[in-house]
């Protein structure tokens, strides 16, 4: 009895020899976000690169953030505030009191923003919806969860939402609804009718994740943000970032707000001290620096016009944007075209990735970059007729 139950022992612990690593099986399924490439991934014979591949800010930095960055960059052996109670107050008066300082969720990005609600919500019985061409995350985060992403593409030549498609698709099992206005990578935007009547429409086990990270370059008169649905106690989380109209990409910082029971939640999940100190100030200093975003957008409003011009003169086939970036159908393959621009000195997106496997997407610059762009594109379709 003895020897048997020794050899059982002996058994159990020659299978422990041979167990391979535990890697998760439908991490398999998908690769991580792939972002754009980097300058120095470059080579180019063009004195001047222009990077028209990231929808970054044109004018650099806001002002006021650099400034504080200078002012803390002495106390880096000081760890930051764990709990960003003076971040989520600054955001609390930058809405005018509308929002509570417990109505927000602050994060090292909007994309990890977009990370810690996937993890909040999704688990491997779940599933969301988002419409193609998306930003990867939404797609990409709930399969590490072994959630599934189900596509209910945009529709027709302008990139619609198809609200009746999503309510269609929703089920027991959905969790998430992610929409995105203005859109990445199509510089669309959706109307205040069709968000009504998806926040309707929707059933109160599911939570729309509306991402407005590019909110402050649209003029559209019925572009609507996610603060009004917020504010009516819906399930709706409105998902910013630093990144963009501050200039701020390089510190990664980026937060939501939604309802008191949906962002304390999220919060018991955030990771403590997840932002750093500077990325902490220069947020802060960055919310009142109203001159800097007024001057980016105006930018972009004038480039955008200067470039609808052109592109007009040489026939070629884009989508007007309420974005800092448009999406462009030239008539090479993506991969050749930013292959061609690129020897000019120029860097734009090729954007498969996002579902839309035949475009191309542009990030307005300034008015030296944008010149170079459109001479860059009438010399190469010159040469191949695009
Ligand atoms: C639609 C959309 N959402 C979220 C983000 C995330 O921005 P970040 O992680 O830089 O804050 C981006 C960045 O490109 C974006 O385009």
């Amino acid at each position: 009895m003895q020897e048997k139950k020794l050899e059982y022992v002996y058994l159990q612990q020659l299978k422990l020899l041979f167990m391979p690593l535990h890697f998760k099986p439908y991490l398999n399924a998908k690769a991580a976000y792939k972002g754009g490439k980097s300058l120095d991934q470059i080579e180019t014979k063009a004195e001047k690169i222009f990077k028209l591949s990231s929808n970054e800010n044109p004018l650099g930095s806001s002002p006021k953030a650099i400034e504080a960055l200078k002012k803390h960059i002495d106390t880096l052996n000081i760890y930051p505030d764990n709990s960003d109670e003076r971040l989520r107050a600054a955001l609390s008066t930058f809405y005018e009191g509308r929002l509570q300082d417990s109505q927000f969720i602050t994060t090292n990005s909007g994309v990890a923003n977009l990370e810690l609600i996937v993890q909040g919500f999704m688990d491997e019985d779940s599933e969301c919806i988002y419409s193609n061409p998306a930003f990867g995350p939404y797609f990409e985060f709930p399969a590490k969860f072994g959630a599934r992403a189900i596509n209910v593409p945009l529709t027709g030549d302008n990139f619609d939402l198809d609200v009746d498609g999503i309510l269609n698709a929703v089920n027991q099992k959905t969790r998430i609804v992610f929409i995105t206005s203005p859109n990445n990578p199509t510089g669309t935007y959706i109307s205040k009718q069709d968000v009504d009547r998806l926040v309707e429409g929707l059933p109160d086990h599911v939570v729309l994740v509306y991402d407005e990270v590019y909110y402050q370059y649209a003029d559209a008169k019925d572009y609507v943000r996610a603060l009004p649905y917020v504010l009516n106690g819906k399930n709706v989380i409105g998902v910013n970032s630093f990144s963009k109209a501050y200039g701020l990409a390089g510190l990664r910082i980026g937060y939501s707000y939604s309802t008191k029971e949906i962002s304390e939640y999220l919060r018991k999940i955030r990771r403590p001290f997840m932002i750093n100190m500077l990325s902490l100030e220069a947020a802060m200093a960055a919310l009142g620096d109203d001159d800097f975003i007024k001057k980016t957008v105006a930018l972009i409003h004038k480039e955008k016009n200067y470039v609808y011009h052109e592109l007009d003169k040489m026939d070629v086939k884009y989508w007007k944007t309420q974005a800092n970036f448009f999406l462009v159908k030239p008539k090479l393959t993506p991969l050749e075209f930013e292959a061609e621009m690129i020897k000019y000195g120029v860097m734009v997106r090729p954007v498969a990735g996002f579902g839309a496997p035949e475009c191309i997407r542009v990030t307005l610059g300034t008015r030296e970059a944008n010149e170079t762009f459109l001479s860059a594109y009438s010399k190469i379709r010159n040469k191949v007729l695009l």
